[in-house]
């Protein structure tokens, strides 16, 4: 395989300005082409395809700045650092106006070289990254509104699909915000009841005595307080799909009377004396373990087997392997529409950061977090500082680890455990020991380890 090197073409009308760049440049191992004058630029343009141009601002023939507006017209990606000698400094002000990355004062310093070609490439790699993720969200504009590429959303789209394709009556749990409302409204979307309602009731925030009639109607007078008749929920999904969200806070007792009616088709509002006929698809939710809410009793078998032919289980956003960075990008776009900004996208060192974070409240709390930092950072880069401040000091200061139950070994956490306390402690061997309840010999044996094994954690 050959490894990806980076083009810089030098244009200087100086023999040996272009012999010691090229030398120190390779040495970084770059791969360098020359030019005397503008026009023996553009031939190697068109031969080398370069990745950066390095141009003296002073050309016999054409200028540098006449130059770099041909270079940008050609490619207003590839960045243009110019080298300027003592009196062109206004003209390299101006050439910045016209989109050159960056500009150097002669005689070159080599720090100054390094740190301006390595940040034109960083900026590079990371408009290649969006470009990327851009083109990836227009190819597959996600499912139905719901963006992911993981393995495990891919299954979840696969099952809706699936679902979309029956009639089946589905339940589908996963935590909080992880976007079970999302796929019941993309079954709905998805399905030939498209054209029809899609309505939701969420079990958990009616009053218990209120969810009967919520659900099924009423008819005038059948209470206290039932003035006018009241058509249901599942009259009103009628032709369509009905989500009953949170459907373990349904009270048991109105549980055994909605499975009749799923079995029957048929609802009689309360205080009715005739059934009314409805053509609703039901699909459940639950943020609930769903055999825990089996087990304590707050969702009958029967109904939990009634509903739970198919189960679509969402995972956490934490174990979308690679969806963050899509979701990030589509939430700035969103984002961008709503609020009349102008992202881009993230830095690359504050995308980590919202990689690591583990997201308690998944999706949802993603997308929160991206709609203050847009609003925050308005335009260009989004950068660490424009996070919520929960994302930039996770720990509140104060170092922890994460275990986690079922992915971790006990040596996996003694090692980070030992780790992170040497460093808390600014590596004071004694002071750890302490802290650790261990003896010093211990901890040295322990690094040593550490230190001829470090691929093991
Ligand atoms: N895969 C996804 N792609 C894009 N947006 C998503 C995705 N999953 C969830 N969202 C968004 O995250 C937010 C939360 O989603 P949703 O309401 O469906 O979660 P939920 O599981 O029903 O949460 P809760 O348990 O709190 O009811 C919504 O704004 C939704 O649009
Ligand atoms: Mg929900």
């Amino acid at each position: 395989m050959q490894l990806d090197v980076t083009t810089i073409l030098v244009v200087d009308d100086d023999a040996t300005m272009r012999e010691v760049l090229t030398v120190r440049l390779e040495d970084w191992g770059y791969e360098v082409i020359t030019a005397a004058d503008a026009s023996e630029a553009q031939v190697a343009l068109e031969m080398g395809r370069p990745s950066v141009v390095l141009a003296d601002i002073v050309l016999p023939g054409m200028s540098g700045l006449d130059l770099l507006r041909h270079l940008k017209a050609d490619d207003p990606d590839r960045p243009v650092i110019l080298m300027t000698g003592h009196g062109t400094v206004d003209l390299a002000v101006e050439a910045m106006k016209d989109g050159a990355e960056d500009f150097l004062t002669k005689p070159i310093e080599t720090e100054k070289l390094q740190a301006a070609l390595k940040a034109v490439l960083a900026d590079m790699s990371l408009k290649k990254r969006v470009a990327q993720l851009d083109s990836q969200l227009e190819n597959k504009p996600g499912f139905a509104g719901m963006i992911g590429r993981s393995e495990a959303m891919m299954e979840v789209f696969a099952m809706v699909e699936l679902l979309a394709e029956n009639e089946a009556t589905a339940i589908v749990t996963g935590a909080s915000g992880t976007g079970k409302e999302l796929v019941a409204r993309s079954i709905h979307a998805l399905s030939r009841r498209s054209g029809g309602p899609f309505v939701a009731i969420n079990c958990a925030a009616i009053p218990e005595g209120l969810i009967e009639s919520e659900l099924f109607g009423h008819t005038k007078g059948a209470f206290t307080g039932a003035a006018q008749l009241r058509r249901g929920r599942f009259e009103l999904a009628d032709g369509g799909v009905l989500l009953l969200d949170e459907i373990a806070d349904m009270p048991v007792n109105l549980q055994t009377k909605f499975l009749r009616i799923l079995e029957e088709g048929r609802v009689r509002r309360v205080g009715g004396s005739r059934d009314v006929e409805f053509d609703v698809r039901v699909v459940a939710s639950t943020n609930r373990p769903i055999d825990e809410a089996v087990q304590r009793g707050l969702l009958r078998e029967d109904l939990y087997f009634r509903l739970a032919v198919f189960e679509i289980r969402l995972p956490e956003l934490k174990h979308r392997d690679g969806d963050i960075p899509l979701l990030v990008q589509a939430f700035i776009r969103e984002f961008n529409q709503k609020h009349g900004t102008r992202v881009e996208g993230v830095r690359a060192d504050t995308m980590a950061l919202l990689e690591a974070h583990h997201w308690p409240g998944n999706v949802r709390e993603l997308r929160n977090a991206m709609e203050r930092a847009t609003i925050v950072a308005r335009e260009g880069w989004i950068e660490t500082g424009q996070l919520p401040l929960f994302l930039r000091a996770p720990r509140n200061g104060d170092p922890t680890i994460t275990i986690e139950i079922g992915e971790t070994t006990a040596e996996q956490v003694e090692k980070e455990l030992i780790l992170k306390t040497l460093k808390h402690v600014k590596n004071n061997k004694a002071e750890a020991a302490r802290r650790l309840d261990l003896d010093v010999k211990t901890i040295r044996n322990k690094l040593k380890r550490y230190e001829e094994d470090p691929a093991e954690v």
